[in-house]
This record gives C-alpha cells, structure tokens and sequence, in this order.
C-alpha cells in the first residue's frame, strides 16, 4: 500500500459548538459526541486525503460490505485533562499497532502510523473544552474502519473509511456487576477472531449477555469455547482473580483480547511486588476458592471500565458473593493508574502521551 504521508490533512472546523447542548453531570456511556470527527477513505488501492470536518451524519449505499458482511475493526481510547488543563493519552502506540493487527485478520488495510497519531491530536486540540478537568470525566475515543464497497459480493471490500469520533463520558457501569460463568455459548474460538477487535466479536455476546441480564447479571466472563473448563474474558473487560494474595489472569491466546489495561494491571501489580500469575485459571479452582474462602477479588480491566470489581459470580445455578476486602486490589489498580493517565503523579513508565498542536 502506497501512502504519501507528506499529504496535508484537511480541516472545516465547526462553526458553533454544541457543547452547550450536553448536560455533563448526566451523560451516559457513548450517548453524545464532539464538534468534530475524522475521516479518511481508502480507494484504489490507498488512502486519500485525511479530512477533519463537524461531526455529522455519512451517507452510504445500503450495499456497503460492512453491512453485509461485517468487515469492521474498532479501537477504545481516552483523553484525560490534568489539573494544569493539559491533554493526554494513554499508550495510544497499543491502540495503533493492534487496530492494524486486527485490520489485517480481518483482511484490511493497515492505516498509517503518523496519520493515526496526527488525526488524534488535531481532533483532541480542536475539542478540547470537552474534555473537562479532573479524575472521573474523559473524552472516549473511537478509532474504527469500516468495508465500505457497495457490493455484496463475499470478498473482502476494495473500499475503506477509517473514522475517529469522541464522545464525553463518565464511569461505564454504575457499581460493582455481577457476572455469570459462560457454560454454554461462547465469545470465541481457537483459530477463531477473539484477538481481534473486531465488530462481530461484540455483536455475538448481546444475545448471551441479554439472556445474563434477564437473570438479574451484567456481564459474562466467557470461557474457553471447548470445554468451558478455563475463565478468558468478560468481553468489554479483561478478567483478574485474586486467591489469597495472588492475582491471577489469562495468557492472551487468538481467543482473548490484548487488552492494554490488562497488561497495565501486571506491571502495575509486578512493581507493587504482587504476585501475579499469567496462566490458565479453571472455572473448578474459582468455585473452590469462593466455597472455602480464598476467593478475594474478581474484577475487569479495560479502557471503557478502567477497573470493575465484581461483586458476586454465578455458576450452575449457584451465586457467589464476593465480600471485597478493605484493602483490595481493584481499589489500588484503580487509583495508581488513573493517577498516572491524569498527571497526578511520576510516570516511571512512560505510558503518558501529551498531546499537543506540536504534533502536527
Ligand atoms: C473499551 O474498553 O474501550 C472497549 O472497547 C469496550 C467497549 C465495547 C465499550
């Protein structure tokens, strides 16, 4: 794929915010978005000029491929204001190297690195009164692509359109959830597109999820899709066990997403000097430990949720409580990272990313 990167992106800033219109004190997960969005077309062979313009409606061909066949990739991400009113990112290198992974398993084009970075930071510069101060409130970012050839041949699409929008949120879940065991259907498969963020993995799990929230249960901590014998990951979060002091996650495999709050979670928890084990965590030794008391903690991990404890899981017909200790893991994980993505203390990491009009 050719890109000239040297091309200028084009930019038609919004004549009036709407942002007098959102009541921040009331906003639901993903309900409302900024003044501008990007976008980005891939035709005949490569990507054309990148082009920043008011958020507003597309319109497309009932034909596109994305609805017939569901070619389409999606990344989570967040701005965060400090105190100081600066704007930053968090490990946004992981979001850009794995939309492109995902991408090419679903045989897309990669989009370019620079382009990637510069279309954030301009969109983040040009809406940045909508990311307000302080822990708690974040612009949500959506980097998405999506098969845009008006033909329903089933072949990947020749056309693309990469697009970024961002929506003012709050706190995904409201409390602690509880979760249900998958015994039955699965997120995915071995060989299968779980390590993609692919659009098709999330429309899976709503039937499987709703059927969870009849029974009074937010979400599904999926299991392996042959036996249901190992806990993966919760779907719009990554899983953590904690038995006695260790904490305990799943190894990524092509079931289970890469997720970047994930793997901030262990080196996290590796230089608190917690023990943590990657490995394969059995439905079996989660009820023993629940029934004799070594259960301490489960809770997700993800951009979208940050840290969400769970408070009771469900298997075979069976609930069990989850009594969060005072000094809990999902408590410190929370607090020492959102500490870090909102500039409130050191970053020994380097995981901060500024963003800035220097960047373009
Ligand atoms: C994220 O955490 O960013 C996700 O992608 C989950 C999303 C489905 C809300």
């Amino acid at each position: 794929m050719s890109t000239d990167i040297s091309t200028k992106f084009i930019v038609e800033e919004a004549k009036e915010s709407r942002i007098h219109e959102v009541d921040f004190d009331t906003l639901l997960f993903g309900k409302e978005f900024t003044d501008h969005m990007f976008e980005c077309d891939f035709i005949d062979g490569k990507w054309q000029t990148p082009t920043i313009r008011p958020y507003q409606p597309i319109l497309v061909d009932p034909s596109l491929k994305v609805f017939h066949y569901g070619q389409a990739v999606f990344e989570g991400m967040k701005a965060y204001k400090d105190d100081a009113g600066q704007v930053w990112m968090f490990r946004p290198d992981q979001n850009q190297i794995r939309i492109n992974k995902s991408a090419k398993r679903l045989a897309m084009p990669e989009f370019p690195k620079d382009w990637f970075f510069e279309a954030l930071n301009r969109l983040l510069v040009l809406d940045d009164a909508w990311i307000r101060k302080g822990k708690g409130n974040v612009v949500y970012i959506r980097p998405f692509i999506i098969a845009t050839e008006p033909a329903i041949m089933a072949a990947p699409s020749t056309q693309y359109k990469f697009m970024i929008i961002l929506s003012p949120v709050k706190s995904y879940f409201r409390g602690d959830v509880s979760v249900v065991f998958a015994e039955h259907y699965s997120r995915s498969a071995d060989g299968g597109v779980g390590a993609a963020k692919a659009a098709g993995n999330y429309a899976g799990q709503f039937y499987p999820t709703n059927l969870a929230k009849e029974m009074g249960y937010q979400q599904v901590i999926w299991t392996d899709s042959n036996e249901h014998k190992y806990l993966e990951e919760a779907g719009t979060m990554n899983a953590f066990f904690r038995i006695n002091d260790v904490l305990i996650t799943a190894p990524t495999s092509d079931r289970i997403l890469d997720g970047v709050t994930r793997k901030t979670v262990i080196d996290v928890a590796r230089r608190e000097g917690i023990p943590v084990e990657v490995r394969k965590i059995t439905v079996a030794e989660v009820v023993a430990a629940a029934k004799e008391g070594s259960l301490k903690e489960i809770f997700g991990a993800g951009t979208a949720v940050v840290i969400s404890p769970v408070k009771s899981f469900s298997y075979q017909g069976v609930d069990y409580p989850i009594n969060k200790p005072e000094k809990s893991y999902a408590d410190l994980f929370k607090e020492l990272i959102t500490d870090i993505q909102y500039n409130i203390v050191e970053d020994p990491f380097g995981w901060r990313y500024k963003v800035s009009a220097d960047n373009y």
